[in-house]
Order: structure tokens, then C-alpha cells, then sequence
């Protein structure tokens, strides 16, 4: 929670302590850079043992609070029946307010089934911007094209638009007339707009685009893996809203979609997932569905365990401590650098700090991957691991050309109640010594890659020496042992 300091400036304060904790390790620059050659300069491929800090994401590696521990334990665990999954359906109608719910395995199982069921074959689904599975699936499963109608600005990094995710009006209003209901599956809004940085939408357009949703007749769906960080920054950030609570504004929120998932890997801190809704008809389509892909209906392939704790997790994310942590942390992270001169995304958001790597390395080519080559460089000077969400993110064309993405971000993800702000101040530090050294990034070049979300499992390799040339430069000034 922001608390004021005797100088007058704001500091993120943990409204929680640490009762269990787990060991990491600083390994020297030399082993960093050899572990990374070895993953292919793919962070995703890195062992653990050569992290220090790790933040590739905040999905699944959130500290559970010492209730969801408790949670584990007192799980009624069966196969049907559980008398746990009762109680998660209860959370989710007292928290989200909706009366159906399912479990999924996780937020990429939600999209496969929704766009199985909605998806029109040869259409279009709209979003406020994709993330890479919900891409996937509308194109894998939906057979349908990704449409995103962002405003011009949520692509611009450096910007003091508090809403960038809000989906243009414009737009929308001219792809519902030249596609018509029968070519649209469904309108799709993402809380906290992942792939742009973490930006919010607000409450005015949201419910502008559930109005537009309701005159023509199309299903409204809310992503709301990340929806308490949305709905503190509106409440920051909206005039009418600064009143409200987290709690408030989330239910406000899901009140206005017809069908509601989450991944819970984020804001619950656990392992799963959820498709909720009001509607029964939607939820009866569902219904047949589930057993086959996920599990019986009072599990949905997670395990009974984490849907206690999951319930315990819905309760407790409204929770201004809770719900304020991840995007204080992240906006004193991201003042600072932007202070710095770093080039990083503005206004801060959710889920994690985001730097410009095409601004940071303005002399690497598109062609050499530029947000894959700042977090191979950025891991060789500092062991902390961030995930390239760029071009790799971006699966190639049908012809096979690489499908250049609008941002090369380095996202340097901030997992919930795990780091503190002295691992958040060594981050600062190293990502200002590369900026220093900025020129010895080079580029990348694939060797190896799958056809669909090739930034999991793609292989590649620099162009020339300079990551060696990195790593030496670094231990020049560091020393062999950091
Ligand atoms: N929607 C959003 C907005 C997400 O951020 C994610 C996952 C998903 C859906 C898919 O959920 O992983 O449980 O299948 N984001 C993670 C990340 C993977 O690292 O940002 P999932």
C-alpha cells in the first residue's frame, strides 16, 4: 500500500511478512553466459539454477497467503462431488457475482473452449489487443481471424495516456458494420492489456463497448486474468471511480460481460483456471464440453487442492493490500528507470516492469529480434530472467515470413508478494549498467523453432561474438565472482 514518508514522497509498504521463504543464487557472469548459449538465448529454456531473479512472468509463482496454505490441507478431495469446489462457487458469486462457474487446468484452456463454442469458422473475434494463446486458439480453434482495435497511443511507449487499453470506438463501431454479427464470435476485452504492458482499460469505454456488445447482438467476453490490477488503476485513475473500492469496481466490471475467464496462476496465486457467467443457456454449452477437455465439473482439471486455494484467493484478491501490491511495486520500478532516461512503457501498469528494447538498442535491425536480444544481454549482466514479448512472441505468416510485432518489449515481470524492493533496486542497477553499455548488444538468429508458439521452445544464436564480448565487459568492471 502507497504510504506517505515524512519528505512527503509515496513508498509501496507490504501489507504482509515473510513467514517462509525459499534460497536463490547469484552464479558469476561466466556461467550466465554459458547457461545462456545453452538455452538457445531462449530464457524460457534456462535451468533455475542460474536464475537469481526470475522474472519471466507472475503466472503460478505468486506467494500464496498462509489461508491458501491452510486451504491445501482442509481441501475435501474427490473426484466428484467436492464439497471444495462448492465452496470456490460461492467465492466466485460473492466476489465476481456470477452464478455458473467451471475449472479449467488454465487461462489458455478457458480460450479453447470458448472459441470452440463461439468461434465462427472464417469470421473475425475482436479484441482491445491479443495475447499469444488467446491468438492462438482464435486462430488454431476458431479458425477466425484476431482483430485488434486498440487506439493509436497504446502502441506509443513513451505516453501518459492512463487508459491504454481501452478498445477504439471508431474502429469498433466500423468492424461490427462491415463484418455484422453473424462474422464476429465474440467482442473480447483484456483486463490489464498484457502484451502493451500491463495497461488498463477504463470503466467508460468498457461499458461502451458492452453497449455497442448489446445493440448488435454479439457476446461480450471478459479476460480477466489480471482484473484486480485494472481495477485498482481505475480506481487511480478514473475521476468517478476514486471513491470506490477494488472490490466495487471488480464486480462492477463483471456484472457487464456475458462470459468472464481468468487464468488463476495470477491474481488468485494459484494454478488453474475459470469460465464464470449469469447466463445459463451460455453456461449449458459449455457443459458438455468440459468433461471431455478438462474434468469432471468439480475439479476442470485442476487439482481439488488448488481450487480450495483458489477460493481462499478469490476472497483475499479485492483486498486493497493485495490488490495494490503488484502495481505499487511496479510503478515505483518503472518512475525510477524512466527518471533514469531508460527507455521504458508509460504510464506504469500490471504484472511487471516493461522496457522499449527498440528504444534501448535502437541500432539492432527488426530483422535480429530486438526484445529476445535484450533479455539474453540483460541475463548475462544481471542472472535476473525476463521473457522477450516481441517478435518471437509473433508465430510467422502462412508463407513463412516472420510477422514483425508493433512492440519489442523486455518484460521484466514482478510475481506477487515474492521480491522485495532491494531486488527491485539491483534490477534498476543492472538495467542502468547495460543501458550504459548498450552498443554491445547485438542481434539473434534463429536455428531452431516450433510452428505455433515458437517463443517457447525456439533455439537461436547471436549474430557474431557480442555476447562474449558482454560478459567480458562486465566482469571487467564487476569482477569474476558477480
Ligand atoms: N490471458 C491473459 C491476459 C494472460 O496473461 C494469460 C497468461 C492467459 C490468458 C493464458 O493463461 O497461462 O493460465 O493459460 N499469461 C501468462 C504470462 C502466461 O506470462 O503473461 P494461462
Amino acid at each position: 500500500m502507497l504510504i506517505k514518508l515524512a519528505d512527503g514522497n509515496m513508498m509501496p509498504v507490504e501489507m504482509h511478512k515473510a513467514r517462509m521463504v525459499q534460497k536463490i543464487n547469484l552464479v558469476p557472469a561466466e556461467e550466465r553466459y554459458q547457461a545462456i548459449k545453452e538455452a538457445g538465448y531462449n530464457t524460457f529454456l534456462l535451468k533455475n539454477r542460474h536464475i537469481f531473479i526470475d522474472g519471466l512472468t507472475d503466472s503460478g509463482v505468486n506467494a500464496m497467503s498462509d489461508n491458501q496454505y491452510a486451504a491445501l490441507l482442509t481441501t475435501d478431495d474427490s473426484y466428484a462431488g467436492s464439497e471444495t469446489f462448492y465452496e470456490f462457487k460461492d467465492a466466485v458469486k460473492d466476489v465476481l457475482g456470477y452464478n455458473y462457474v467451471m475449472n479449467v487446468h488454465q487461462g489458455r484452456a478457458a480460450e479453447h473452449l470458448i472459441c470452440k463454442i463461439f468461434g465462427k469458422p472464417g469470421g473475425v473475434v475482436i479484441t482491445n489487443y491479443h495475447f499469444t494463446t488467446t491468438k492462438a486458439h482464435i486462430e488454431e480453434t476458431a479458425k477466425s481471424v484476431c482483430l485488434e482495435l486498440y487506439a493509436d497511443e497504446a502502441v506509443k511507449t513513451n505516453s501518459s495516456h492512463p487508459f491504454k487499453g481501452n478498445m477504439d470506438m471508431q474502429r469498433l463501431n466500423d468492424a461490427i458494420k462491415k463484418y455484422g454479427k453473424d462474422k464476429i464470435g465474440y467482442i473480447r476485452m483484456e483486463a490489464s492489456t498484457n502484451l502493451l504492458g500491463g495497461q488498463p482499460f477504463s470503466m467508460e469505454n468498457f461499458k461502451e463497448v458492452k453497449k455497442a456488445c448489446t445493440q448488435n447482438g454479439i457476446l461480450f467476453v471478459l479476460d480477466g486474468s489480471l482484473i484486480t490490477e485494472n481495477a485498482y488503476l481505475i480506481t487511480q485513475r478514473e475521476k468517478e471511480y476514486e471513491n470506490k473500492t477494488v472490490a466495487e469496481v471488480v464486480k462492477e466490471m463483471c456484472s457487464l460481460a456475458d462470459i468472464y475467464y481468468m487464468s488463476s496462476r495470477k491474481n488468485t496465486c494459484v494454478r488453474g483456471g475459470c469460465i464464470a457467467t449469469n447466463n445459463e443457456k451460455l453456461f449449458k454449452m459449455f457443459e458438455p464440453w468440459l468433461p471431455l477437455y478438462e474434468g469432471f465439473f468439480t475439479y476442470g482439471g485442476m487439482s481439488m487442492r488448488e481450487v480450495g486455494a483458489m477460493a481462499v484467493g478469490m476472497r483475499e484478491m479485492c483486498d486493497i493490500g493485495v490488490a495494490s501490491a503488484p502495481v505499487d511495486q511496479i510503478a515505483y520500478f518503472i518512475n525510477k528507470l524512466d527518471k533514469m532516461g531508460i527507455p521504458v512503457v508509460t504510464p506504469p501498469g500490471a504484472l511487471g516492469g516493461h522496457i522499449d528494447a527498440k528504444r534501448f538498442a535502437p541500432h539492432l535491425p527488426k530483422e535480429q529480434y530486438i526484445a529476445g536480444s535484450l533479455a539474453a544481454a540483460f541475463f548475462i549482466v544481471s542472472g535476473v530472467r525476463t521473457m522477450e514479448r516481441g517478435t518471437i512472441s509473433m508465430d510467422r505468416d502462412k508463407e513463412g515470413n516472420d510477422v514483425y510485432a508493433e512492440l519489442e518489449l523486455m518484460r521484466v515481470a514482478l510475481p506477487r508478494r515474492v521480491y522485495s524492493i532491494a531486488h527491485v533496486e539491483y534490477i534498476i542497477d543492472r538495467l542502468n549498467w547495460l543501458y550504459k553499455h548498450r552498443e554491445l548488444v547485438g542481434g539473434l538468429k534463429f536455428v531452431s523453432e516450433p510452428p505455433v508458439l515458437r517463443f517457447f521452445l525456439g533455439r537461436l544464436d547471436s549474430v557474431g561474438d557480442w555476447s562474449r564480448k558482454l560478459c567480458d565487459a562486465y566482469k571487467k568492471d564487476f569482477g569474476d565472482k558477480a
